[in-house]
């Protein structure tokens, strides 16, 4: 197993209050990225999250009165029954329990979100592909977000070159690859996307990060 397959046992595994506190950690429970893209996620939008967690991205969504569907993709099975449980009296929010890599979605969105780092779970080659398939879900005026630790900026890993970061758990250890602004240039051109543009960010907690957008 390698790539995104081989970073699944610390989801499946990892218990919800250690997750949670490494959201702290990266300074993204007061949802600082969120409210860098605000603007661009008013109420009436469709909205898909690739790779949900527990829901923080959604929680957002949902105290800022959100109208438009919600669609929360998350393939580990222990963090898909919080969030089924969380949202099962919600009709705006549908948790879909699937590996993102597989997946197929017969509609279109306004919005996709892949946030705190979700990207780099996967290796370099499985980045690009998974990018093609997220602009195939969105709608011709659709956004794509996705948010990244800068190339010297890592909350919880270390390096073993200068792209390839391991995290070594004791729920499991992740392999992951962190592209740099030209890699994702590369992508979305790869990809089809129209235009990128990046906002440089810092967390609370000094943790410098980027977020692109990229423009179907
Ligand atoms: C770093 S967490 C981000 C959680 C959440 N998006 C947030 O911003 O708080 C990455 C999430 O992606 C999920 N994930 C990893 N690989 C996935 C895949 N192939 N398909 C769907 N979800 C995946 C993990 O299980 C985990 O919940």
């Amino acid at each position: 197993m390698s790539g995104n397959d081989s970073n699944k046992i610390f989801y499946n595994t990892v218990p919800l209050e250690v997750f949670q506190s490494l959201t702290k950690q990266g300074g993204f429970d007061r949802y600082v990225d969120l409210k860098l893209i605000e603007q661009h996620l008013p109420t009436s939008v469709s909205v898909m999250e690739v790779g949900a967690g527990y829901g923080r991205c959604i929680d957002f969504l949902l105290e800022k009165k959100h109208e438009a569907s919600i669609i929360g993709v998350e393939q580990s099975p222990q963090l898909c029954e919080v969030l089924i449980n969380k949202y099962k009296d919600n009709p705006i929010v549908q948790v879909l329990h699937q590996d993102i890599k597989s997946m197929n979605y017969p509609d279109q969105v306004d919005v996709v979100l892949w946030l705190f780092s979700g990207l780099l779970d996967f290796a370099k080659e499985e980045q690009v592909i998974v990018l093609k398939k997220l602009r195939s879900f969105l709608k011709a005026s659709g956004k794509l977000f996705v948010d990244i630790p800068q190339l010297t900026e890592l909350t919880v890993a270390k390096y073993t070159g200068a792209q390839d970061v391991f995290m070594e758990t004791q729920y499991g250890n992740i392999t992951t690859f962190l592209p740099t602004e030209t890699d994702m240039a590369n992508y979305a051109h790869h990809a089809g996307f129209r235009k990128v543009s990046v906002i440089h960010y810092e967390t609370e907690t000094e943790k410098k990060r980027s977020m692109y957008q990229l423009d179907v």
